[in-house]
């Protein structure tokens, strides 16, 4: 017989990763779900297969493993439903598609995820949907850009590569005023450093590819509605047919177990080399909500529980030319750290940002923006792999 799971409801956050989602109970006492691979599930009868009253039907409407993972994020998210995608990029177009037509108008924060703008200025476009950027730091504001015919504002706190907070609760309350549907790309803090259906967005969207992943070897996107949007967003999975892989559900969930330490670590490690950057002459400024310094650290401070392991630093150049040569001789210089795009996994990375698709929020003029993702190796190391970057840098 299955124990109460009563005690996990006021459980901790890392008690709660270790025992949501699914009960061993479930499946002969397996402490892990089993890893269901299916199209065909098959009806008892002509009725049950009519009415499809049974908990499953076909492979891309759920399976026992699917599930469990998208009643983990439930817990985590405060959610009413989450729907699993093939990757990060999914979980941002499968709701826009879920919820715009044409005609509509759509605000997006200027400091999206670059390959949201490149989805947004070519296939919704085309489809009449007319897409307008805003200042991330726009706040209540955003009631200025809203038109009868706005529909979703998408948000994106940290925004990606020059990491600007956003008040998530002053632009939700605005948005609902007009009746639009507030998404937010929550990627960066996870649901456990920032709960964002708490703060008024209706749609959480994960990149679960980064730390519920954790080792750079899965992706998969996740999307998590409020009740008054879960239908049309359910609806939409099951039109569109994207849909969740079975093993890769089972490695996000595994992941999800860790994360909890995993990000503790990230945290930690990324803001203390982000302090050392900081005290560094060869740095212009660091770009990471929980430095003081930062700009949106009030925001920070104030709506998140953490921070996790991504930021930006500034590596000044004398003139626009050396900008490039100098960020070029820093990266090819670095041993530690993986020239990459992705992150949330175990191993360090950096790369050099483009921010030249900006419309409203410029990238510097000064130097380069380096984005770094600090893993779970030790910090000395890390630094000691930096220097030599600055030291490259420096000789340019
Ligand atoms: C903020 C953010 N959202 C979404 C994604 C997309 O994730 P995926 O690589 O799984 O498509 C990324 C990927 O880098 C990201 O940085």
């Amino acid at each position: 017989m299955s124990k109460s799971k009563d005690w996990l409801a006021s459980a901790g956050t890392d008690t709660k990763l270790c025992h949501i989602g699914y009960d061993p109970a479930d499946y002969h006492g397996f402490v892990n779900p089993p890893v269901v691979h299916a199209s065909t599930v098959l009806f008892p009868n002509a009725r049950a297969m009519e009415t499809r009253t049974q908990p499953y039907t076909y492979g891309t409407r759920g399976t026992p493993t699917t599930d469990a993972l998208c009643k983990a994020l439930d817990e985590l998210e405060g959610s009413a439903g989450t729907i699993l995608v093939p990757s990060g990029l999914a979980a941002i177009t499968v709701p826009f598609l879920a919820f715009l037509s044409a005609g509509d108008h759509a605000l997006i924060v200027d400091s999206v995820y670059s390959p949201c703008r490149h989805f947004c200025d070519t296939m919704l476009t085309r489809l009449g949907v007319e897409v307008e950027y805003y200042d991330p730091e726009i706040g209540s504001d955003i009631a200025r850009l809203i038109r009868p015919n706005t529909r979703l504002v998408h948000t994106e706190a940290p925004g990606s590569n020059t990491m600007e907070m956003q008040d998530i609760r002053a632009i939700s309350d605005a948005a609902h005023k007009h009746g639009c549907v507030v998404t937010i790309d929550n990627t960066w803090a996870t649901p456990l450093y920032f709960k964002a259906l708490d703060f008024g967005a209706d749609i959480s969207i994960h990149a679960a590819t980064k730390y519920p992943s954790g080792h750079s070897d899965i992706l998969m996107g996740t999307v998590s509605a409020n009740a008054k949007h879960w239908p049309v967003l359910k609806e939409a999975n099951i039109t569109l047919g994207i849909c969740g892989a079975p093993d890769d559900s089972y490695q996000i969930l595994r992941g999800l177990r860790t994360m909890g330490l995993r990000l503790e670590h990230h945290y930690k490690s990324a803001l203390s080399v982000a302090r050392w950057l900081e005290a560094r002459s060869d740095v212009d400024r660091v770009l990471h909500p929980a430095l003081e310094s930062f700009p949106g650290h009030a925001i920070w401070k104030r709506d998140f529980k953490g921070a996790s392991g991504v930021f930006s630093f500034v590596l000044p150049a004398a003139s626009r030319d050396k900008i490039k040569p100098k960020a070029h001789a820093f990266l090819d210089a670095l041993q530690l750290f993986g020239l990459g795009w992705s992150w949330g996994g175990y191993e360090s990375l950096a790369v050099l940002v483009n921010l030249e698709d900006r419309k409203i929020r410029k990238g510097p003029t000064d130097g380069a923006v380096i984005r770094l993702q600090i893993g779970l190796e030790n910090v000395e190391d890390i630094c000691a792999d930096l220097e030599r970057g600055f030291a490259a840098a420096a000789a340019v």
